[in-house]
């Protein structure tokens, strides 16, 4: 059990890094989780006007958690690394962005790390939850929103579609099920905008 330990600690590790807050620091904007909502993510960084901050955000978010599963997947054999630990790693590094040891265990909401986590797990998958999310972004304008349902349907996309063909689908959707089930918890307070009708549409600056 020690290289699925090892791995699973190392992606934790590497979904600390808060690229929301490491970013910003480096090209000297103020730090995310100052203001709009508060949260150190992509969708928060963009409200500090800066597209470039919020695109490098994200990419470099969504590789922390495709980059695990990735090596696990392609390299992990030869060291007894099975189906398990590719869901695990996943898991580790989106838990790691929730609560990153590097930031007081105060972390994001995980959207940009669990897409990139989908996306290693199975490119078809990746591109459905893209769709999901780009749709009801561009009809509702609300990240949260498209980041809500992305995440409930990404579970059930993977059990219908890629899971089928995958040896051990089960760890896997239980490995979305748990992401989906903290992502919802962690937009708890985007939720309750979004009832209120005081959510901050995309494209709105920081208040
Ligand atoms: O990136 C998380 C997104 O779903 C919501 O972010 O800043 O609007 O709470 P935010």
């Amino acid at each position: 059990a020690l290289y699925p330990a090892l791995a699973t600690v190392a992606a934790y590790l590497i979904g600390s890094l808060s690229f929301a807050v490491i970013v910003s620091r480096l090209m000297g904007l103020s730090d995310p989780r100052t203001y709009g909502s508060k949260n150190p993510g992509a969708t928060n960084v963009l409200r500090s006007g800066s597209k470039a901050a919020a695109i490098v955000t994200l990419l470099l978010d969504a590789v922390k958690g495709w980059l695990p599963v990735f090596v696990v997947m392609h390299w992990g054999e030869p060291f007894g690394l099975g189906a398990g630990t590719v869901a695990l790693v996943g898991l580790a590094a989106f838990l790691g962005h929730l609560f990153p040891v590097f930031f007081k265990f105060e972390g994001g909401k995980g959207v940009a790390t669990a897409a990139g986590v989908i996306l290693g797990f199975n490119p078809w998958l990746g591109l459905a939850s893209l769709l999901t999310w780009l749709i009801i972004a561009f009809f509702f304008r609300y990240s949260s929103l498209a980041s809500i349902v992305t995440a409930v349907f990404a579970p059930a996309y993977y059990l219908l579609g890629g899971g089928v063909a995958w040896e051990a689908p089960g760890v896997m959707v239980l490995s979305l099920a748990v992401m989906a089930v903290l992502l919802v918890w962690r937009h708890a307070e985007n939720i309750n905008r979004l009832l209120a009708g005081k959510e901050s549409k995309l494209g709105a600056k920081k208040q």
